[in-house]
């Protein structure tokens, strides 16, 4: 795309400028926005960027791997994947109110960060995806007082605290030229139209207390659920679908045996801007095969669920 090809050039020339030969460090989270921010600043500076990626424990299936393929092997950036999983967990054990878990979730980010930060003393400016959107929706937030229905933090609270120059080569763009962006810069179009995903992850995908076990079972189910849609070209028609865990054990019969185990519920909607949603109508034999693989692939589900709420008065997430 002409558009997108002369923006990056500029942009690329700008970020030289500005930086120097400063370092520059971006914590990539797998979603478009920093995944592109990372590409773009990477292509004006190359090495002086660093990325840090963290491991929360509560990524979709092999997400991480993916991640480090992308990034570091096939872009040659310089990434440190910190793998704090077990301190997320330890964290989070017995917090069950979703607000309480997004806080926890939030702050140990944050903190996991810094102390990554800390390693690159030379560092002198925090990247970040920062979108168009965002910018506007900040500034509302701060005028109003927005009453926030729940809080949506991603990176929130890491410029103040980590005294860095801050670089946001995206600010200008709407998602959809991030996205034509991206692809410009050679990401790989699954990456860059791939749904939304929340900050605090599995998180707030797993209802109540969050445990390993659960979150083990979900991300096999999750990960079912969006093959079986990208097989059968629904994944593109939906805007954001993925599998919720119920902390609730109800009874099945699997070959001459009574089982008694998880349950699971899909979610997919079709939305425009997130605000409202309708549930997607997705064919019953798509559901029907979702359910099938999940139930005999996943052991410790025995039952799955759709969900046919809209936005509003239910949430697109459950928490
Ligand atoms: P809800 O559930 O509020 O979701 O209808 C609207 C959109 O926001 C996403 N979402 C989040 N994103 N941190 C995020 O970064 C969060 O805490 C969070 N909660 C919801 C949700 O996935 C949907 O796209």
């Amino acid at each position: 795309d002409w558009i997108m090809g002369s923006f990056a050039e500029e942009s690329v020339q700008k970020i030289k400028e500005q930086v120097g030969k400063d370092e520059v460090i971006l914590g990539l989270s797998g979603g478009v926005d920093s995944s592109v921010a990372a590409a773009l600043i990477h292509k004006a500076i190359g090495d002086q960027l660093t990325c840090v990626f963290v491991d929360n424990g509560l990524l979709r299936l092999h997400e991480r791997k993916q991640v480090e393929e992308t990034f570091r092997k096939n872009m040659g950036m310089k990434l440190v994947v910190v793998d704090a999983s077990e301190r997320f967990m330890h964290e989070l054990k017995g917090v069950t109110d979703p607000e309480a878990k997004r806080k926890i979730i939030g702050r140990l980010f944050v903190e996991v960060f810094q102390e990554e930060a800390a390693k690159l003393p030379n560092a002198k400016w925090l990247a970040q995806g920062t979108i168009y959107p965002d910018v506007i929706e900040s500034a509302a937030a701060n005028t109003k007082k927005a009453k926030t229905i729940k809080s949506h933090h991603n990176v929130g609270g890491l410029p103040e605290t980590l005294h860095l120059k801050l670089l946001e080569p995206l600010r200008e763009l709407f998602k959809d030229e991030v996205r034509e962006l991206g692809c410009e810069l050679g990401l790989p179009a699954e990456m860059v139209y791939r749904h939304p995903f929340p900050g605090p992850g599995l998180g707030v995908r797993i209802l109540g207390e969050v445990k390993k076990e659960y979150a083990n079972l979900l991300r096999q189910a999750d990960a079912i659920f969006i093959e079986e849609l990208r097989n059968a070209d629904w994944y593109d028609k939906v805007s954001q679908a993925f599998v919720v865990f119920l902390p609730v054990k109800s009874v099945g019969v699997m070959g001459d045996g009574r089982t008694y185990d998880w349950v699971v519920s899909l979610r997919a909607v079709q939305t425009s801007d997130f605000m409202t949603a309708k549930w997607a109508h997705l064919p019953y034999e798509l559901l029907g095969k979702v359910s099938n693989r999940i139930i005999n692939e996943v052991k410790g589900i025995n039952r799955v669920c759709y969900d046919v709420s809209g936005k509003p008065p239910a949430t697109i997430e459950w928490e």
